[in-house]
């Protein structure tokens, strides 16, 4: 499926449960028709691994997804040799058979571990392709990337070249950690996913936790984005709010009083420090607030 407007896909991430922002559908949109991937990046929470699920769901394709980690290397990410499979084929050697039938048979396609960028190109149905935390991994790893993103080819010595047989949408997603090469940001198109405004982060707070009150709901983005402004080391992302609007609905809560708001702060901020910063400043805001 192709979508043919912005609004199409737009409509059509709601339709799976994604709220997307104004650029988020846009860029979308842009990535399904150009053909090229797209650079996620933005603070932990946000929704950057989500959409990727959400548009895989829209567009009615597979997930394949590639988790990053520091020392990923190609045997992970790409093909690796199945040692065990082949190393049984050479011990099951027939009788007076050449080493050069048997070498021919090891290094076939039966003999080989297709790793997730590997499915994701030769697979015959258009996937979408997530390579999860590309920031997690190395400059070596970001530059073998680069070949496979710019020629949807893999070089394999033993076997020749494997072509893209359909063309995946490939979103990339990065924390930041450390700074991408010119060389990757140029081949994708970039979004940047941010804390959203106060009412698309209610609209997405009550999606997930659909019986919280209109009136807390509010109160809750507005204590969450206060929250947000402190200089804390770990600021509470979506995925807090989420839970938090669980948890008060849990807790019967209808109001987010002084005292509620000390029981459960611990559900948003997740560091010593930060709890103690948030107790005292926004702790006294509340104690301010009209009820
Ligand atoms: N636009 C949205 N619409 C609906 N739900 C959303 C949206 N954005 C985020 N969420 C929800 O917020 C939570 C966090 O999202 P997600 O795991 O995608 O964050 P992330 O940006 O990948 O974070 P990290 O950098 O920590 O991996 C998920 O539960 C997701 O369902
Ligand atoms: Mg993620």
């Amino acid at each position: 499926m192709e979508p043919a407007s912005v609004q199409d896909v737009a409509d059509g991430l709601r339709g799976v449960g994604y709220l997307p922002g104004e650029s988020t559908a846009l860029v979308s949109y842009l990535a399904t028709r150009l053909d090229k991937p797209v650079l996620v990046e933005g603070p932990a929470g946000v929704g950057k691994t989500e959409l990727a699920k959400a548009l895989a769901k829209y567009l009615d394709r597979s997930l394949i997804r590639l988790q990053c980690y520091e020392g990923l290397d190609e045997a992970k990410a790409l093909y690796e040799w199945n040692y065990r499979k082949q190393l049984l084929r050479i011990q099951a050697e027939r009788e007076g058979e050449a080493w050069d039938t048997v070498r021919g048979d090891i290094f076939g396609e039966e003999f080989l571990l297709a790793r997730p960028l590997m499915t994701a190109i030769s697979s015959p149905e258009p996937v979408v392709l997530l390579i999860d935390e590309i920031d997690k991994t190395d400059q070596e790893f970001e530059a073998m990337l680069l070949e496979l993103l710019s020629d949807f080819q893999i070089s394999i010595p033993e076997l020749g070249r494997i072509e893209a047989r359909t063309q995946p949408v490939v979103l990339l997603t990065t924390n930041n950690s450390r700074e991408l090469t010119e060389a990757l940001k140029r081949r994708c198109l970039y979004l940047w996913l941010d804390y959203p405004t106060p009412e698309h982060e209610l609209e997405i707070v009550r999606l997930h936790a659909p019986d919280l009150g209109e009136a807390i709901g509010r109160r809750l983005v507005e204590v969450v984005a206060m929250v947000r402004d402190l200089d804390l080391k770990k600021p509470p992302s979506l995925a807090e709010s989420i839970d938090w609007a669980r948890a008060l609905l849990l807790l019967g809560a209808d109001d987010i009083t002084p005292d509620v708001f000390t029981s459960t702060m611990s559900v948003i901020v997740k560091h010593r420090t930060d709890l103690d910063i948030v107790a005292e400043r926004v702790g006294v805001k509340l104690g301010l607030a009209p009820a």
